[in-house]
């Protein structure tokens, strides 16, 4: 639905993750010691979106590790509690699983919306426990009996239903959440001496590509879309935005088409250059960036965006131009960064309402602190930015108490 969009996450019982809350505004950037929690928080992401696909908890189990190296040791539980807000009125969503032997159950699931205009409570659109499943009969106007899954979340299981708008709206939402690493840009010789694949830099089959994919496998097939099926000025624009990084020598990014079947892969036509300079010969730097520049040109639907250390393989200059692409998307979707950059920090436009500090408490647990904005200004009178801050080992005098 038009306008619809996240605005909290509470986490509960995942690893480090004892209880923690974010807000989701704008442009948050996680920053911590190792350990402190910030992955966790990205993959929380992560497995909202997969509560709203089929097969969760089987992809719990194969992907995520299952239920016992996702639950925080001593915990019995892992919830998710998600908030949302558009046209159609408040949304809120939990999910909590728990374990029964090695495998994963669902315990408990509910959706709620409103309360609306004129409304007390807010109405329920799932109520799901361990033994029944009721979900909201418009035309009855009250729960009955929804269809049963110990497998799939009923969010999945129910968001192609008619008459269930609240469910399609959260089911839309988490389904649009994107969470991205930095491209996996290893040489092609480890790759090979390994025996491992890399698809970023090798050719690949010929694909439609509404997104980037995870580390940046179908680059070729986003640099194939972006040139063919989007307008002439969009390429130009998306052509800017590659020299801007990469120098004004770059006269094109081509996709060429190798070997049998309809492979491509990607060349840069360089000013200078006797040839292309194919995906095989480019840098980390220039490949992440290249990336980098799918993932803000393709118009992928998102509700949210997690990006892990987006500062591997760049050179700060280069660190910079991805940070104003994230700053600008930030301003139409909530993004999540998690960073040990201090040259990135040093940038942000607003640290007072963008950093995030993730530190352990004495039972290693996640807490998360927030800059106190007046006691930040005055120390920014003497300091370059937060980064400089953090670097000199004054961080934590800037934060207030955890939340
Ligand atoms: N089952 C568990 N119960 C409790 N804590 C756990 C469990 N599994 C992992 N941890 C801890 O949770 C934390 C997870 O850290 P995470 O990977 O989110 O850190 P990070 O802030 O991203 O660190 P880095 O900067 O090194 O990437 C670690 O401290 C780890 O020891
Ligand atoms: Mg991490």
């Amino acid at each position: 639905m038009a306008g619809d969009r996240l605005t909290k996450i509470r986490i509960q019982g995942l690893r480090s993750l004892d209880d923690v809350t974010l807000e989701l505004d704008g442009l948050t950037v996680l920053i911590g010691e190792n350990g402190s929690g910030k992955s966790t928080i990205l993959e929380a992401f992560e497995l909202l979106r997969k509560a709203s696909q089929r097969n969760f908890l089987q992809e719990v189990t194969s992907i995520h590790g299952g239920i016992g190296a996702l639950l925080r040791l001593g915990s019995a539980q892992l919830t998710f509690c998600v908030d949302a807000d558009g046209d159609g009125g408040p949304l809120r969503y939990e999910l909590t699983v728990a374990r029964d032997r090695a495998w994963a159950v669902i315990l408990r699931e509910t959706l709620d919306v409103g309360p609306l205009l004129g409304q007390v409570e807010p109405l329920h659109a799932i109520r799901r426990t361990a033994q029944r499943v009721e979900i909201f009969d418009q035309a009855q106007g009250k729960l009955v009996d929804g269809p049963v899954s110990s497998d799939e979340t009923t969010l999945s299981l129910l968001s192609a239903w008619p008459n269930q708008r609240a469910i399609q709206r959260m089911s839309q939402l988490l389904s649009s959440i994107d969470v991205q690493l930095p491209a996996e840009t290893r040489p092609l010789w480890v790759c090979r001496e390994r025996k491992w694949a890399s698809p970023l830099r090798e050719s690949s089959m010929i694909q439609p590509a509404p997104r980037l994919a995870r580390l940046g496998d179908n680059l070729a097939n986003c640099f194939h879309a972006l040139k063919n099926e989007y307008s002439s000025d969009h390429w130009t624009e998306t052509m800017e935005l590659v020299r801007l990084g990469l120098g004004n020598d770059i006269r094109n990014v081509n996709t060429i088409s190798g070997g049998a079947g309809g492979a491509i892969s990607l060349a840069l036509e360089v000013r200078g250059s006797p040839g292309p300079i194919t995906s095989t010969a480019l840098s980390d730097g220039q490949l992440a960036y290249l990336a980098f520049v799918a993932f803000s040109r393709l118009d992928t639907p998102r509700s949210l965006v997690g990006f892990d250390e987006p500062e591997l393989h760049l050179h700060p200059a280069l660190l910079m131009r991805v940070l104003a692409g994230l700053e600008s998307m930030a301003e139409k979707v909530p993004v999540v960064l998690a960073t040990h950059s201090d040259r990135l920090l040093d940038a942000l436009q607003h640290p007072e309402r963008s950093v995030v500090l993730c530190t352990l408490d004495q039972e290693r647990r996640t807490e998360l602190r927030r800059p106190d904005a007046a006691k930040l200004a005055s120390w920014l009178a003497r300091y370059r930015g937060l980064g400089e801050l953090r670097a000199e080992g004054y961080a934590d005098l800037v934060m207030k108490e955890p939340s």
